[in-house]
């Protein structure tokens, strides 16, 4: 029964990034009743801020810090989903070259030192999960373009969730969404660029194999 989470960070209506998600899901509902869906719109629920460095560590590396009943109770709701989870889909809009904040608010939880990374003691509990990670950018940050390196959306992403928790990172991106409103952008390019990540999507759901060990 492999399970899907959904999470969008995306504020635009329309999005880029949730109709991608959209052709994503629809193809993996469609492979069966067993491919299951649980989403969290991180915009219409947002999570709170980081504002417990408690968080952050397990309780053996708190040094005697606490955080509120309330906090502890939300971080293990989204560990817990997280670990029912066999794939992500992650929308992650470029906003200000880096992620939505609402997003990152998200992995500021996720990522835990001496629990779901390794720090004192070798783990790496959702170690095999996969991330598709659905980006949309308004202008164009082309491979081999001094543009490229300005990209802080995916990287940050792969260093968490891939080197840090072992959960393979795939990126889905469309740039130039802007063009209709910056001709320079190349209109025809932005738009074959989208339908692109839209069958890119769609592949990757159907294709999609879990894991045998
Ligand atoms: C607050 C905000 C900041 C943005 N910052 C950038 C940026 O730094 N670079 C860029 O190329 N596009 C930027 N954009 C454009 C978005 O990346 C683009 O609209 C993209 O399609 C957003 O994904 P979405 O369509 O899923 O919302 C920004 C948009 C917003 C709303």
């Amino acid at each position: 029964m492999p399970q899907l989470l959904r999470l969008d960070s995306s504020i635009s209506q329309p999005s880029r990034t949730r109709q991608i998600s959209d052709a994503f899901e629809e193809a993996w509902s469609h492979r069966g009743s067993e491919y299951t869906v649980v989403t969290r719109d991180l915009v219409a629920q947002p999570l709170p801020h980081f504002s417990s460095v408690a968080l952050h560590w397990p309780e053996r590396l708190r040094d005697g810090l606490a955080a509120t009943p309330e906090l502890e109770q939300q971080q293990r709701e989204i560990l817990d989903e997280l670990e029912a989870a066999d794939v992500l889909l992650i929308g992650a809009p470029m906003y200000n070259f880096s992620m939505p904040s609402q997003l990152k608010a998200w992995l500021d939880l996720v990522h835990v030192p001496g629990l779901t990374a390794p720090f004192d003691i070798e783990v790496q509990p959702f170690k095999g999960k996969v991330a598709y990670v659905v980006s949309a950018q308004g202008a164009a940050y082309d491979a081999g373009t001094p543009e490229e390196t300005l990209d802080h959306v995916i990287p940050p992403l792969k260093i968490v969730l891939e080197a840090n928790l072992g959960i393979t990172v795939v990126p889905i991106v469309t740039s130039r969404t802007l063009a209709d409103r910056v001709p320079a952008l190349d209109p025809e390019r932005a738009k074959a660029e989208f339908e692109e990540a839209v069958a890119q999507a769609r592949t990757l759901a159907t294709s999609y194999v879990a894991r045998t060990v």
